[in-house]
C-alpha cells in the first residue's frame, strides 16, 4: 500500500507510531508535565484560530511558500524541531529526519541531546543545520560545543531557556525512563510486544548522547548518567550569558523558548537575531499559555520586521498557517516529525513534509493569499463559542 493510503494525514501516523514504539519511548515522545493542560491546550488553541477564505481575484494565482530567514531564502516556513533522545523513538532518527529535511531544502535543527553527534548530522546538513545548545556550568565545555557546531558550519545557534531546573515528568518516572534508558523487567517486555523497534533497534545498539558523552567521565555507571548530565547542565540562563553567547557566535542566534513580550524586546535589543515563542511542546510547565495566543501580542512587541519562530501543537499544514497568520515567519514541529519517524523512518518524515506542505499550499489557496505574509491579513479569530 502506498505511504499516501497508509497515512494520510499526521495522525495516521501517531497512531501507527503507538502501536510500533514500546511505551516508554512513545511516552517519552508524546508526554508533557504535570496534568498536561498545555500540552492540550497548545493543540486546542490552535485549533480555534479562524482565517477567513477570499474566493473573488482579479488574477489567478500559485502560492509562494518560501520565506527569507537570517539573509537565506527557505523553500517552506516549516522544520523539524531540536529533539533530545529520539534515537530511542527510532533507531538513527536524527540521520533519518535531517535527510528528509534537506531533501526539501530545510534546515535541520540539532539538540544538545540528540543521540547523534553534531559531526555526524553537520556531515549531513553542513550550512543548513541550526545548532540548538543547552547551556552547561562549565563555561569551557560549552565554549568547546559551539565551537564544533561552527567547525561543522552550522549557521545558526538555538539557544533554550525554558529550563531552568531539572523537569519531573510524571509518564517518565512511571515508565522509569532514563538518560541513556536502563532496561528493566518492566520496559524488556514492553520491548518484546514491539519486535520491529526491537530489531532495529539492536543493529543500532543502545542509544547515547552522541555529542555530549565525551564530557562524561569514562566508565560512569548508568545509573550515575541522568544525575551527571543534570548537573552539567545549567537551565537558568542569564542575560549575561546570552550577551557572551552572542559575542562568541558568529553567525544567527535564536533564543528558544519565550513566552513574554518584554523577553522578547530584550533579546532583539541585545542583539539575538530571532526568538522562537514556545512552551516547549507542554513538556516544562503546565501554566504556561499556548505559544499560538501570545504571538499576536510578542508580534506587536517586537514590530513587524523581527523574526519569529513559533511551535507548539502544530499538526498539519493547516496549523502552520495559523502559526504565521497570527505572527510568526517560520514554524517548527517536533511530535509530528517523531510519529513520521517511527511509523515510517526515513520515508515517513519525507512523507509528512509532503503532506504538510500540500496542506499549506491549500490553506493559501483557501485564503487567497499567495504569499505568506497576506495570511495575517485573514483576520485570524478566535472559532466562536469556543472558550
Ligand atoms: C521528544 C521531544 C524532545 C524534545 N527535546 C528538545 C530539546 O532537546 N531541545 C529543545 O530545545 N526542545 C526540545 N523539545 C521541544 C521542541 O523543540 C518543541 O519546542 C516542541 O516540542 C514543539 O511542540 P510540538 O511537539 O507540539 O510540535 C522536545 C520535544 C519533544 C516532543
Amino acid at each position: 500500500m502506498t505511504l499516501d493510503r497508509r497515512f494520510p494525514s499526521i495522525h495516521a501516523m501517531q497512531e501507527c507510531a503507538a502501536r510500533r514504539v514500546p511505551r516508554f519511548a512513545f511516552g517519552y515522545m508524546e508526554g508533557g508535565i504535570d496534568r498536561e493542560v498545555c500540552l492540550a491546550a497548545n493543540i486546542d488553541a490552535l485549533r480555534r484560530v479562524v482565517l477567513t477564505p477570499r474566493a473573488i481575484f482579479d488574477e489567478a494565482f500559485e502560492p509562494d511558500l518560501s520565506v527569507t530567514l537570517f539573509g537565506r531564502t527557505w523553500p517552506l516556513p516549516f522544520a523539524p524541531a531540536p529533539m533530545g533522545l529520539t534515537g530511542l523513538i527510532w533507531p538513527n532518527a536524527p540521520a533519518l529526519i535531517a535527510r528528509a529535511a534537506i531533501g526539501h531544502g530545510l534546515p535541520v535543527c540539532l539538540s544538545s541531546f540528540a543521540t547523534m553527534s553534531v559531526e555526524e548530522i553537520g556531515a549531513i546538513a553542513g550550512s543548513s543545520l541550526w545548532f540548538q545548545l543547552y547551556c552547561t556550568v562549565d563555561p569551557a565545555i560549552e565554549n568547546d560545543i559551539v565551537d564544533r557546531a561552527e567547525a561543522v558550519g552550522a549557521s545558526v545557534l538555538i539557544v533554550t531557556v525554558d529550563v531552568p531546573t531539572r523537569t519531573r515528568r510524571e509518564r517518565d518516572i512511571a515508565s522509569g525512563l532514563s538518560v541513556p534508558p536502563r532496561f528493566d523487567r518492566t520496559t524488556l517486555m514492553d520491548i518484546v510486544a514491539r519486535p520491529a523497534w526491537a530489531l532495529s533497534m539492536m543493529g543500532a545498539g543502545i542509544p547515547r548522547l552522541r555529542t555530549l558523552e565525551r564530557y562524561l567521565p569514562k566508565r560512569l555507571p548508568l545509573s550515575a548518567m541522568g544525575e551527571h548530565l543534570a548537573n552539567m547542565t545549567d537551565g537558568r540562563v542569564t542575560a549575561g550569558k546570552i550577551e557572551r553567547l552572542r559575542e562568541r557566535w558568529n553567525g544567527a542566534m535564536i533564543v528558544k523558548g519565550l513566552l513574554d513580550p518584554e523577553d522578547a524586546v530584550r533579546m532583539r535589543d541585545m542583539g539575538v537575531d530571532a526568538v522562537a515563542v514556545s512552551n516547549h511542546g507542554g513538556r516544562q510547565f503546565d501554566a504556561a499559555p499556548a505559544p499560538v495566543d501570545v504571538l499576536p501580542a510578542i508580534r506587536r512587541a517586537v514590530g513587524a520586521d523581527y523574526p519569529l519562530l513559533a511551535d507548539g501543537g502544530v499538526r498539519s499544514g493547516i496549523d502552520v498557517a495559523r502559526m504565521i497568520a497570527c505572527g510568526a515567519d517560520f514554524v517548527l514541529l517536533a511530535r509530528a516529525f517523531a510519529y513520521a519517524v517511527a511509523a515510517g523512518g526515513g520515508a515517513g518524515v519525507d512523507h509528512a513534509m509532503r503532506i504538510i506542505k500540500a496542506d499549506l499550499r491549500q490553506a493559501m489557496m483557501q485564503a487567497g493569499t499567495p504569499r505568506l505574509e497576506g495570511l495575517t491579513a485573514c483576520r485570524a479569530t478566535d472559532r466562536p463559542g469556543s472558550t
